[in-house]
């Protein structure tokens, strides 16, 4: 089909298919055929989203980016993508619209079980081989609206409770959608959870609050939210744990290698990689070896690549000698130079597990920092 002209709507592929939970399935979908993805058009339109709506889908698939914006097109009713082009540019809302629909956000708690149990067979070696009071420290990349990251705690503070220890558990959870990280750090979900969460664990971790369930607050506090480009921004160090799942079938290969490189200096040797269950095949260039291959479980092998990661690794400055603001509840700092971290102390205790309620520092140029 050559640009600007008419497509059928009916030609598209259905919609994501409905999964046995009643989710949508967020598979990277395939190329509708319309052979649009390599348009002008489709070039101009990813600009205006990035100036616009402050989206940057460079390095994703465009398939699946333009699946989406089809059926944007259907729902305004404009068949020609030059058309729709011109629509962006006078309504910087539908602008903003198409962004969220180009963002898929769909998660769950405990999403594949299977994949979590096996993860649970992982990592409860580990938890024996570590002293009581020891820190876990965990990154959840791409965490959505947060079901992932409180998935992770709930399945630590169990293994703690089984191992009879008590750990200092951090879980650092990040995402480029701000909205979703404000529904995550207030830990409300709605009543349909039931579905995803057996009743002895929702009694133990929520808080029944009318229609919606509330995470309990000892758990809340063992997760940090905030906000981290995967493809911009440096990472979090000297990690125990790296979960990054379903945003790779999205990215190009090129983008999938360099975010594989940059948690794998993100994580401690020997620490370990949970990716989606639907991902490429993971990485196999001897920076990690499979722990479980069904379920894309790695361990980090060999030392921190320095020169395998695209970002500025700097060194850490005090927030406030960087000058801090507040954001969406985290202190963000713009600090040239970070390298240090160090996680507090202080906060509370809970059966096997304590959350801290360190300050979270963020810099743009060096990357998210626990202080
Ligand atoms: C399909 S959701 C996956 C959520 C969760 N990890 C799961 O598997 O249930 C994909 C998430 O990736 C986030 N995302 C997209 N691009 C990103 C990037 N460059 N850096 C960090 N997060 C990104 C989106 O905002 C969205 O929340």
């Amino acid at each position: 089909m050559s640009e600007g002209e008419t497509f059928e709507l009916s030609a598209a592929p259905p919609r994501g298919t409905t999964m046995a939970n009643g989710w949508q399935r967020d598979t990277a979908e395939p190329d509708p055929g319309t052979g649009l993805e390599t348009s002008p058009h489709f070039d101009e339109l990813l600009a205006i989203l990035r100036t616009e709506a402050g989206l940057d889908f460079g390095g994703y698939k465009r398939p699946p980016l333009l699946r989406r914006t089809l059926r944007r097109m259907d729902l305004a009713q404009v068949p020609r993508l030059a058309d729709y082009v011109a629509l962006l540019r006078r309504d910087p809302e539908e602008a903003i619209a198409l962004g969220n629909d180009l963002t898929v956000s769909v998660s769950g708690f405990f999403r594949d079980a299977e994949a979590w149990e096996a993860l649970r067979e992982v990592i409860a070696p580990r938890l024996a081989e570590r002293d009581d009071g020891e820190p876990v420290r965990a990154w959840v990349t791409a965490c959505a609206s947060g079901e992932e990251a409180y998935s992770l705690a709930i399945l630590l503070v169990e293994e703690a409770d089984r191992l009879g220890k008590r750990f200092e558990v951090k879980i650092f959870a990040t995402d480029t959608a701000k909205g979703f990280l404000d529904r995550a750090r207030s830990g409300e979900f709605a009543g349909v959870i039931e579905e995803q969460i057996p009743a002895d664990r929702l009694e133990r971790f929520f808080d029944r609050e009318g229609p919606v369930y509330r995470v309990k607050k000892f758990l809340r506090e063992m997760v940090v939210f905030a906000p981290q480009n995967l493809l911009s921004d440096p990472p979090f160090s000297r990690l125990d744990l790296c979960t990054c799942r379903n945003l790779l079938i999205y990215l190009e290969p090129e983008m999938q290698r360099r975010v594989l490189a940059l948690l794998h200096f993100a994580l401690r040797e020997g620490g370990t990689l949970f990716l989606g269950s639907a991902e490429m095949p993971g990485p196999d260039d001897g920076s990690f070896e499979p722990l479980n291959k069904k379920w894309r479980i790695y361990r980090r092998l060999g030392p921190t690549r320095h020169g395998a990661v695209d970002f500025p690794i700097r060194t850490l400055i005090p927030a406030r000698e960087a000058g801090e603001r507040s954001v969406a509840g985290s202190r963000l700092a713009f600090a040239p130079n970070v390298q240090a971290i160090a996680p507090t102390s202080r906060g509370s205790a809970h059966r096997g597990v304590a959350g801290t309620s360190s300050s979270f520092t963020h810099s743009r140029a060096a990357g998210p920092v626990i202080r």
